[in-house]
């Protein structure tokens, strides 16, 4: 089998744990990642200046070095189109086509296109500024906590929960008049539901080809005890003890086969990963969101856990032929825990100096918000600054690893949440 020349966007600590699943790959000839960060070069090239947005300039980049697959981290190329973009361009793109990539683009089409496959998720209608009046009929009939989502991507911030009516009145005026921009000008009124939830993650190649990635849970509130601000996530856990076989059957035969399929039925091109959102209603899966990418910080324990060559299956999802790619899942458990910049999701400084051991012998520290400064000494620049991963017997023990790790790792007003894990392990 030919060896690969890889093309991977994005910057964040998903990047790196996918940059570094790739590097191992013997299939992977070079690796680039754009723009990268200052952890990057341990697993290839990094290209600071090359923008993933500016597909143009990637296009060139493509050429000058003989990139045989772009591997996109983030939605927001994707939800552009650069799958459509490179399409016939002689490079394999693994991601969605551009109206694939409306399942996490607009929420509108993703619960109407769960409505038409008869998904799990929970009952909706979306309204705009021309049916307030109808929205706020709409809200009357469902019991509080009321859950409105602008419709278009918000950096993860377009979804309020408001605890009673009159609030929720306001707040979507609020969002119908501009609060996310365009993304609010539709808002999804759904129903509240309550469970505990997880992250899976399947691959498919477009051809109804499909793999199932390590489970995970993601710990997304600031604060412990799942308090605070919401965040792009604290921590995260692989397995998840209550997504069992029981559970993950379903999730098989009534969430990811209709969905695989609903996909090919509608001409909808889709060759990467699949990220469902899932909400666990007394042992019911149901659909919460979708997205077009893998998770931050899920990956930093789905790629550890994932034990198969990740460059055999990214090449099945491109070209068509998954069916026949394993993917193993490695027995150990895995944890991921965010040091964070104080402060964050609100203003926190950037620059800071991190010091200590960034190269523990019991885990794996990825890179996320760092870069190097003019003496070449590594530096904060982002809200989730480092992911510290570790493997264990069970995820108390990876738990610990990390835990021990940070200890180790210093930079000023650094915060991690002490509690990841501890809810599904009890
Ligand atoms: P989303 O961006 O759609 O994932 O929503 C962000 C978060 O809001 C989710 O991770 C859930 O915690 C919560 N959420 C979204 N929709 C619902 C719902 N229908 N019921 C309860 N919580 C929800
Ligand atoms: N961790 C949630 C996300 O990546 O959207």
């Amino acid at each position: 089998m030919s060896s690969l020349r890889i093309l991977l966007l994005g910057s964040g600590g998903r990047e790196s744990a996918l940059a570094r699943k790739i590097s191992q790959s013997p299939r992977c000839a070079a690796l680039w990642i754009a723009p990268g960060n200052a952890g990057t070069d341990a697993y290839g090239t990094t290209v600071p200046s090359l923008s993933p947005m500016k597909f143009d300039a990637v296009e060139a980049f493509v050429a000058e070095n003989a990139i045989d697959m772009i591997v996109v981290g983030n939605e927001d190329p994707l939800v552009a189109g650069i799958y459509d973009y490179f399409a016939n361009k002689g490079v394999m793109v693994v991601g969605p086509s551009r109206d694939a990539a409306a399942l996490e683009g607009s929420k509108d089409f993703a619960k109407a296109f769960m409505q038409r496959h008869n998904i799990p998720t929970a009952a909706y209608q979306t309204f705009t500024a021309d049916t307030y009046v109808q929205a706020c009929d709409f809200l009357k009939t469902l019991q509080a906590p009321y859950v409105l989502k602008a419709d278009g991507l918000a950096a993860g911030k377009g979804v309020l929960i408001l605890p009673d009516y009159d609030e929720a009145c306001t707040a979507l005026r609020t969002m119908l008049d501009g609060q996310f921009g365009a993304s609010s000008a539709k808002v999804v009124i759904e129903e509240f539901l309550s469970g505990i939830e997880c992250s899976v993650f399947v691959l498919t190649d477009g051809n109804g080809g499909y793999r199932i990635l390590p489970v995970a849970k993601d710990y997304k509130r600031v604060g412990e005890g799942d308090t605070g601000l919401n965040t792009g996530g604290m921590g995260a856990v692989s397995p998840v003890p209550f997504a069992d076989e029981a559970f993950m059957q379903k999730v098989e035969q009534r969430i990811i086969i209709p969905t695989i399929e609903g996909l090919k039925a509608e001409g909808l091109v889709y060759r990467g990963f699949i990220f469902l959102g899932l909400i666990n209603c007394a042992g019911e899966p149901k659909v919460i969101e979708y997205n077009v990418r893998m998770g931050d910080p899920e990956t930093e324990v789905v790629m550890p856990r994932l034990a198969s060559d990740l460059v055999d299956l990214l090449e099945g999802c491109a070209k068509g032929d998954l069916a026949n790619i394993p993917a193993e899942h490695d027995p150990r458990a895995a944890a991921t825990v965010i040091a964070t910049s104080g402060g964050y999701p609100g203003s926190y400084a950037k620059g800071l100096p991190i010091t200590g051991d960034l190269a523990p012998e019991h885990s794996i520290v990825f890179h996320a918000g760092t870069s190097r400064n003019a003496d070449g000494q590594v530096v904060t620049s982002g809200g989730r600054v480092l992911a510290v991963t570790s493997y264990g017997r069970d995820l108390a023990d990876a738990l610990a690893n990390s835990y021990a790790s940070l200890a180790n790792i210093h930079f000023d007003k650094m915060y991690f949440r002490r509690d990841i894990g501890r809810d599904v392990m009890k």
